[in-house]
């Protein structure tokens, strides 16, 4: 059998997790996907950086852009980062070019989502983002796949690991916000701009991602209301504490009687509630069915390990041929959505 070719833009903390992962379990993917899955060409900004993984193995390819054209590529994973620049460029000239394409850039995604799966639909390629939302966490799939046949009435979570990961620490160490910062970027978990993450603009892309999911709706990031944690005090957890509160940074998406409404901000979180238990850089998803009841998936929602996961199981999903529509529905009945109205009840 054809190995499933493929091709890595960004070498980053998910780019080498994905390669260190192929290599770990190179096997038992190989069986599921019905057919290898082999890494023709590799490309970042630094040939001569150390990531901790054997390169020399692959071919180095010093323009990034020209692996939308590789001929020996069936598939592009963008790994890059950003939502418009190198990434967007990448992603459109390889969908362009009958390439599939895979990624865990929300921000691209949330932005140009739409665009994108219309191309992918047009040259009937698979474009595939489950890495973009919480991490390792299912929820794509969840929604796209095992809620498929029912009204979902809100959608809520705790979906930046970052924000979780300071957080939490604050609460358990006392420590302040700065120090614990700096070990979520150490650890892997930030964005290349924290900024994105404590003031909760990642989180409201995963949000904008997830309620287009989950209600068939256009992706509209722009609706969403956001307020993040940078002004969130040791203090102000401290005193939560003693009332029965943790406090998270959750998103909520739920139909009103005006249309969708969606927004981010910290939330006091009672202690009986599951999301007062998601801790670390754990994401957690809340959705509601009207058939299916309450689902709620957690799990680690940033890391190379945990979105290296949801990268190869796209590429998996690639290899056995599952190429449909990237949303839940075909880019053309999701663009004829009205816009959702802006933070209206
Ligand atoms: P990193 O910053 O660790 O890696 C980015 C990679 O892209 C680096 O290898 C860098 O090259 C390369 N790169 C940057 N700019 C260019 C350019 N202009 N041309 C070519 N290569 C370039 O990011 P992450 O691995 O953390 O994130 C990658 C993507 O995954 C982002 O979209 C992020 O939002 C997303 N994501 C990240 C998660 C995480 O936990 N880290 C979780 C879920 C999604 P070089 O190394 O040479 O500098
Ligand atoms: N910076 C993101 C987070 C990475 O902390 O959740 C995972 O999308």
């Amino acid at each position: 059998t054809e190995p499933l070719r493929v091709a890595i833009a960004g070498l980053g903390t998910v780019g080498a997790g994905v390669i260190r992962l192929l290599d770990a379990n190179g096997a038992l993917i190989a069986r599921r996907a019905g057919r290898p899955i082999e890494i023709v060409a590799v490309s970042a900004r630094d040939r001569a950086k150390d990531r901790g993984v054997d390169l020399s193995r692959f071919d180095w390819v010093d323009d990034t852009a020209s692996l939308a054209a590789d001929a020996r590529a069936d598939v592009v994973v963008e790994l890059v980062g950003g939502a418009d620049g190198p990434a967007l460029t990448l992603t459109r000239a390889a969908l362009a070019n009958g390439k599939s394409v895979v990624t865990a850039n929300k921000a691209m995604i949330a932005h140009h989502g739409l665009e994108l799966a219309r191309a992918a639909e047009g040259r009937g390629v698979a474009l595939k983002f489950e890495a973009a939302v919480a991490g390792g966490v299912p929820v794509i799939k969840g929604l796209r796949e095992g809620a498929a046949a029912n009204e979902i009435g809100h959608v809520y979570g705790i979906l930046n690991g970052t924000c979780n990961f300071i957080l939490s620490k604050m609460e358990a160490e006392g420590r302040d916000f700065a120090e614990v910062l700096d070990e979520a970027q150490r650890l892997g978990f930030a964005e290349a701009d924290p900024s994105f993450d404590i003031d909760g603009v990642d989180a409201a892309h995963k949000l904008s991602i997830l309620a287009s999911f989950a209600f068939g709706t256009r992706p509209a990031f722009s609706d969403v209301a956001i307020t993040g944690v940078r002004h969130v005090l040791a203090a102000d957890i401290a005193e939560a504490a003693t009332l029965g509160y943790r406090v998270r940074l959750v998103g909520v998406a739920e139909a009103g009687k005006n249309g969708l409404f969606q927004r981010v901000h910290p939330h006091l979180v009672p202690l009986d509630h599951p999301l007062a238990h998601v801790t670390g850089s754990l994401n957690a998803v809340v959705a509601e069915g009207n058939f299916v009841g309450r689902l709620f998936f957690q799990g680690r929602g940033a890391g190379d390990g945990p979105t290296a996961s949801a990268v190869v199981a796209d590429l998996i999903d690639i290899a056995r041929g599952e190429f449909g529509p990237p949303y839940a529905e075909p880019a053309e009945a999701l663009a004829e959505q009205p816009a959702a109205p802006t933070g209206e009840r």
